[in-house]
């Protein structure tokens, strides 16, 4: 198989590492980043950390608004996907890489006819917010791609409930793949903000909707005022907000530049507890044992809060002072069953992509493509 896979995003170069890495044992991938995040600390270093081969093709869209920044991927996209004309495309997730792709990849004809089939990876996830940009991303790829592969029995659910179950496959998650990898090679990572510290918090923070909403935002950062060091990589939306002078860190925050994919399992592997908005944090959080605290009003990892290690508390000051002082909550001591698969999943992906190339044949017709 010949695979296009588009990434552009901090969490989709985590995602795609062990995927590629699987890929390539057999097919070919030609790898292309949209350039959505551009900085070293937000990309190249995740390239480094975990292996990725360089990507063949970047479309260096940098930042802009929702409309400009889709706007110009699916222009530089289109011609990139027809130069190459693979059998498939991938995508991960639910950023605006993702939308532009999936946008591109459903509607593409080669000079034939013939089209290329859509797989996206971690299907399935909702929050049941409309006002995330990521639901609606994810939704239009739900919709748009013919491969869905998903990570949890939830996520089959949300799926089925859309009436494109027939499209899914449970994999499991493939940050469970990523995570263990690193998770061998971080020992000596800590970041020097950390070293030292007996006990202490670490936060993430970059979702807009707390970011962009001063009162969300001073709330946020009013419940980081503890007796406790708050470590907090500081994530590049975030440190524009606060370079305006929007929010005031209390002195217990020690911010820091945001970090390399070991720094931060080291990081979350040493945390007393975790505060994030992150998706892929939460998750972190759950495969290194540690509690989390999730600044969001729902999370689409539901199964982190039914199994007792994740707290949902909105922007509340007061909710995260009790998380913290929740004994219970903070003890550690209960089962931490395998949520989100054993590690393979890449390989399932891989066998889920074979298996379809097989069924469909290089390639489809628009006929073809319409009859599935
Ligand atoms: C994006 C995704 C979000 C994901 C997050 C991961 C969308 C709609 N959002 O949010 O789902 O969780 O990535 O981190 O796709 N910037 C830099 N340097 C960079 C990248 C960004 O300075 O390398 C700054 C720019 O000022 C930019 C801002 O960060 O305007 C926001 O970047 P953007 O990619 O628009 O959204 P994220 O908040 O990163
Ligand atoms: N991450 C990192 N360094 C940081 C912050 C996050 O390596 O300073 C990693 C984190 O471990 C996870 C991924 O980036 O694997 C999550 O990305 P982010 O929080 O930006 O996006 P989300 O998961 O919310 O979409």
């Amino acid at each position: 198989m010949r695979i296009l896979t588009v990434v552009g995003a901090r969490p989709q170069f985590v995602k795609a590492a062990p995927v590629s890495r699987a890929l390539r044992v057999e097919h070919d991938e030609i790898l292309v980043h949209t350039g959505q995040h551009y900085d070293d600390a937000m990309s190249a270093s995740f390239f480094r950390d975990l292996e990725i081969p360089a990507p063949e093709v970047n479309l260096d869209v940098g930042s802009g608004t929702h409309g400009v920044m889709t706007g110009e991927m699916i222009r530089r996209l289109e011609p990139v996907m027809l130069d190459h004309a693979p059998d498939g495309v991938l995508v991960y997730g639910d950023t605006n890489t993702t939308l532009a792709a999936v946008v591109v990849a459903s509607k593409l004809a080669y000079p034939d006819g013939r089209r290329p089939w859509l797989a996206h990876v971690e299907a399935g996830l909702r929050s049941f917010n409309p006002r995330m940009p990521e639901e609606r991303n994810r939704i239009v790829a739900d919709h748009l791609a013919e491969i869905l592969l998903a990570p949890t029995g939830t996520a089959m659910a949300n799926l089925a409930r859309e009436g494109r179950g027939d499209h899914a496959e449970l994999v499991g998650d493939v940050m469970v793949d990523a995570h263990a990898w690193a998770a061998e090679r971080s020992q000596d990572r800590l970041p020097a903000a950390a070293r030292g510290l007996d006990r202490f918090l670490l936060l993430t923070m970059h979702r807009a909707e707390n970011v962009d909403d001063p009162a969300r935002f001073a709330a946020i950062l009013r419940g980081m005022d503890m007796d406790l060091p708050v470590v907090f990589p500081v994530h590049p939306r975030t440190r524009a907000v606060l370079a305006a002078g929007v929010g005031v860190l209390p002195s217990n925050v020690v911010p820091i530049a945001p970090v390399g994919y070991l720094e931060m399992v080291a990081l979350e592997a040493r945390a007393h507890a975790i505060a994030t908005d992150s998706g892929g944090v939460q998750k972190e959080a759950y495969l290194s044992g540690v509690p989390c605290i999730t600044l969001r009003s729902e999370t689409e990892w539901v199964e982190t809060v039914d199994a007792g290690w994740n707290r949902v508390v909105d922007a509340d000051p007061v909710a995260v002072s009790a998380a913290l002082a929740d004994n219970i909550f903070m003890s550690r001591d209960r089962p931490r069953p395998a949520l989100y698969g054993d590690g393979r999943t890449a390989d399932r992906i891989v066998a889920a992509l074979e298996r379809h190339h097989q069924r469909i044949g290089a390639p489809r017709t628009p006929q073809q493509a319409t009859a599935s």
